[in-house]
């Protein structure tokens, strides 16, 4: 039996060594949609599961002219719609007295002025001693001006004070690698990295944090996991919805700014990472980082050989017809915003060297599916892989991340019968059928962090600006090449056959979801 190292497991980023604090939430922007969808409802579901800290309070602060009243009403209708847990009108009786509403505006310093006092009679009320999390629910424009006025209002602690300030940062951070270093410059102006947690609601997903566990818990992977053994990795996030009612936004920002950026990036750096050799913040995301460092950058005049961009046309969702992205709302008729990107990215270490990383995501495809999957090598033509026209699959290990959120492995396996037939046959784990437990959603875990002050789930600035230096440049090439038209796929097709061909190319499939 190998001897035991002292780290736990029930440290991966989580409350199991750094325990959650009581304190206030401040929402800025806490009348809109972020806070009524998800924030809301995923206190309300860390309140049901009693795992808050004994104290704890929500103050949303905004230009919306509500008061507690109003904002208790708007918070049990975000939690009727979007909890994941259902409402239960007794707990929430004790639930809403924790609920608070101070309309301001974030230009008025004397707003945020009365923001101190409001919370400072909060605190005295719950017995908060004074820690406090400020979530710029704002739009990107606003952090800025916000930061300032939490600063100069003097709302912002330093970091070795006994009470925390901690800041959350909402997604965009940036557009480019230029205005990613701005908004990190002004949160350092203000901050210290350590008060900052740039949130990306991918690392709270459960599926997420279990591809660690499947990687590192399980001594059977870790030693195949590297170009020896493995062909390539196939990372999907499918989206069967289409640019909805976010079109002012979208249009800004595309798939690539979107999801690659991020979500995408964060999936792949923790799929391709090296053993952390503790589950600490830092740890884990130097080994993030070191990935991301390691992304062979896309030269321009090699953009479109890598990476195709496309945008849905008119098609299918659920049967019924739907518009083309220019069509939609928002969006202009010559719009080349891509809603769909296939790359095919290479990690440039020992471990991955040459090994292809093919990244797909898109908005109205066949279906809403993310899934990370590892194609481990063809089985030599010796024994059983002896005929070119009838070849043995090679495993496949599926993280899926969502939904039917589970992990599968093919294996090639023998027909019954008097002849030697192979075929594939999957090994299937599916979280549903194998714990009688929901699990959270993604942003429970991720504020339930903020309160232990764990930052191992959210992004450090250097591997945010990683992410953007590689994706700026595939932006440039993209703007230097002054495309007028972008390829097409329908609504609720598989994505545009430029895409199957990327990969086509090298003798592979996408896999099918
Ligand atoms: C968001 C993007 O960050 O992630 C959206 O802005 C996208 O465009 C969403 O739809 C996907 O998140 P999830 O959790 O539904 O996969």
């Amino acid at each position: 039996m190998l001897e035991t190292a002292s780290h736990n497991l029930e440290t991966i980023g989580l409350a199991g060594a750094l325990q959650p604090q009581s304190c206030t939430l401040v929402i800025l922007g806490g009348g809109g949609d972020l806070a009524k969808r998800k924030l809301v409802p995923a206190m309300y579901n860390l309140a049901l599961d009693a795992v808050l800290p004994e104290n704890v309070a929500i103050l949303s602060f905004g230009r919306r002219e509500l008061d507690d009243e109003a904002f208790r009403t708007f918070a049990r209708e975000g939690i009727e719609q979007f909890s994941r847990q259902r409402f239960d009108a007794q707990r929430w009786r004790d639930y809403e007295r924790s609920l608070y509403f101070l309309n301001g505006s974030f230009e008025d310093a004397e707003a945020f002025a009365r923001l101190k006092k409001r919370l400072e009679s909060i605190e005295a009320e719950h017995g908060i001693p004074g820690n406090r999390i400020f979530y710029l629910s704002i739009p990107p424009s606003f952090t800025e001006l916000c930061i300032n006025q939490l600063r100069d209002a003097g709302l912002i602690r330093s970091p070795d004070s006994e009470q925390f300030s901690r800041v959350i940062v909402e997604k965009p951070i940036g557009r480019d690698l230029e205005s990613a270093r701005q908004v990190n410059a002004t949160l350092a102006r203000v901050l210290d990295e350590s008060q900052i947690f740039r949130i990306d609601h991918y690392l709270g997903k459960e599926t997420v944090q279990n591809s660690l566990v499947t990687r590192f818990a399980n001594s059977i992977f870790e030693p195949l996991w590297n170009k020896k053994y493995i062909d390539h990795v196939q990372i999907t996030a499918a989206e069967a919805e289409g640019v909805g009612t976010r079109a002012d936004y979208y249009e800004q920002a595309g798939a690539l700014r979107d999801m690659v950026q991020n979500h995408i990036l964060q999936l792949l750096s923790l799929t391709a990472m090296e053993p952390p050799w503790a589950m600490t913040a830092d740890v884990v995301r130097n080994h993030k980082l070191e990935v991301l460092n390691c992304l062979r950058p896309v030269e321009a005049k090699a953009v479109d050989h890598y990476i195709v961009r496309a945008q849905y046309a008119a098609g299918k969702h659920n049967g019924d017809d739907v518009p083309g992205y220019r069509r939609e709302q928002g969006v202009g008729p010559d719009s080349t915003i891509e809603t769909y990107v296939a790359i095919k990215a290479f990690v440039d270490n020992w471990r991955w060297a040459g090994v292809p990383f093919y990244i797909r995501t898109g908005k109205r495809l066949g279906k809403r599916s993310t899934e990370i999957s590892i194609h481990f090598q063809e089985v030599p033509p010796i024994l059983f892989n002896c005929d070119p026209s009838n070849p043995v699959e090679p495993n496949v290990l599926t993280i899926r991340i969502q939904p039917n959120e589970g992990l599968e492995m093919s294996i090639s396996t023998k027909l019954p019968g008097p002849k030697v037939q192979i075929q594939p046959v999957k090994m299937d784990f599916s979280y549903g059928s194998t714990f009688d437990k929901q699990s959270p959603e993604a942003y429970e875990r991720l504020l339930l962090d903020v309160m232990a002050g764990d930052a191992t789930l959210f992004m450090r600035r250097d591997e945010v600006e990683a992410s953007w230096t590689w994706i700026t440049n595939i932006l440039e090439a993209w703007e230097a090449s002054g495309t007028r038209w972008l390829p097409e796929y329908g609504a609720g097709s598989w994505g545009p056959v430029e895409a199957d061909k990327l990969i086509e190319a090298d003798g592979r499939k996408w896999r099918v979801l």
